[in-house]
């Protein structure tokens, strides 16, 4: 995979994280859509699972949530990720947070909930400091920064854009395979740039769709763009020669 720019930011993450210390952490990643959290939460992962006695990242927590009635099937693949052995049917949610606290109250854990968008996610799969063994780490994250503060997590990471500089490294990597354009493409490229904000998401998808296409298919696209109004939030998905676009809109900025 080409990362820009996640040098500075796993840096600080892990300052949060600071594995060999005793204490048990929850840490917060905070940040829009397509910034970044996931790719930068499992960098920290990689880098210090072998830490840990046991382990486990839940992608897709708030997708699997939506389909089901109850988190009870969320408990017991986490259990079953986390213990590496079938546990029998949890019965229901109470059932499965006991049960979670008495298998992971004297293990040191390494836990990601990827993509939390309820507190009774945190709160049933993750609960308080005293369900983990000393030392143990569970990572928490959300696009929504309030479900943190609700939790009392303070330790927070936000990931931010990226700038210019490494935006435009990314874009081009994906537009052109190289990591900055020939002069021909390099207004161009900057069109496409103030639109994608220094989202990592949107860069590539763009630069993707624009790979090996000449400056013709260039300025359609840019002519494309120009047409979404800039001043409402809108998150959309189209087909453009089969590959999905995604248009992101932040009213704040
Ligand atoms: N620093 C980076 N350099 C290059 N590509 C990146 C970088 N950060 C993220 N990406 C890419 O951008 C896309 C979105 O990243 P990611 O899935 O981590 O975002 P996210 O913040 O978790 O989004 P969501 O809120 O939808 O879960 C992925 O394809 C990822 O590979
Ligand atoms: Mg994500």
């Amino acid at each position: 995979m080409m990362l820009v720019g996640t040098d500075s930011a796993l840096e600080q993450l892990s300052l949060l994280l600071a594995h060999d210390a005793n204490d048990v952490r929850f840490i917060g990643i905070t940040g829009m859509v397509g910034v970044g959290k996931t790719t930068l939460a499992k960098l920290a992962y990689d880098k210090i699972v072998h830490h840990f006695e046991v382990h486990c990242i839940r992608e897709n927590v708030r997708e699997v949530s939506v389909t089901e009635r109850t988190l009870v099937r969320l408990q017991k693949q986490l259990l079953c990720a986390i213990l590496k052995e079938n546990i029998e049917n949890v019965r229901d949610q109470q059932w499965g947070i006991n049960y979670t606290k008495k298998c992971l109250c004297n293990k040191k854990v390494l836990l990601v909930l990827d993509d939390v968008d309820q507190i009774n996610q945190i709160q049933v799969l993750a609960g308080k400091k005293d369900w983990f063994g000393m030392g143990s780490r569970i990572i928490i994250i959300t696009r929504n920064e309030r479900l943190l503060v609700e939790h009392d997590i303070i330790l927070c990471h936000n990931v931010e854009v990226l700038n210019d500089a490494e935006a435009l490294e990314l874009f081009s990597l994906h537009a052109l395979r190289q990591d900055r354009p020939e002069e021909d493409f390099l207004e161009l490229s900057k069109h496409f740039l103030d639109y994608a904000r220094g989202l990592p998401l949107v860069l590539k998808t763009l630069g993707s769709s624009l790979y090996a296409r000449g400056q013709d298919a260039w300025n359609r696209v840019r002519d494309n763009l120009r047409k979404i109004p800039k001043n409402k939030t809108c998150i959309g998905i189209f087909l453009f020669n089969s590959t999905k676009m995604y248009y992101f809109f932040d009213t704040h900025s």
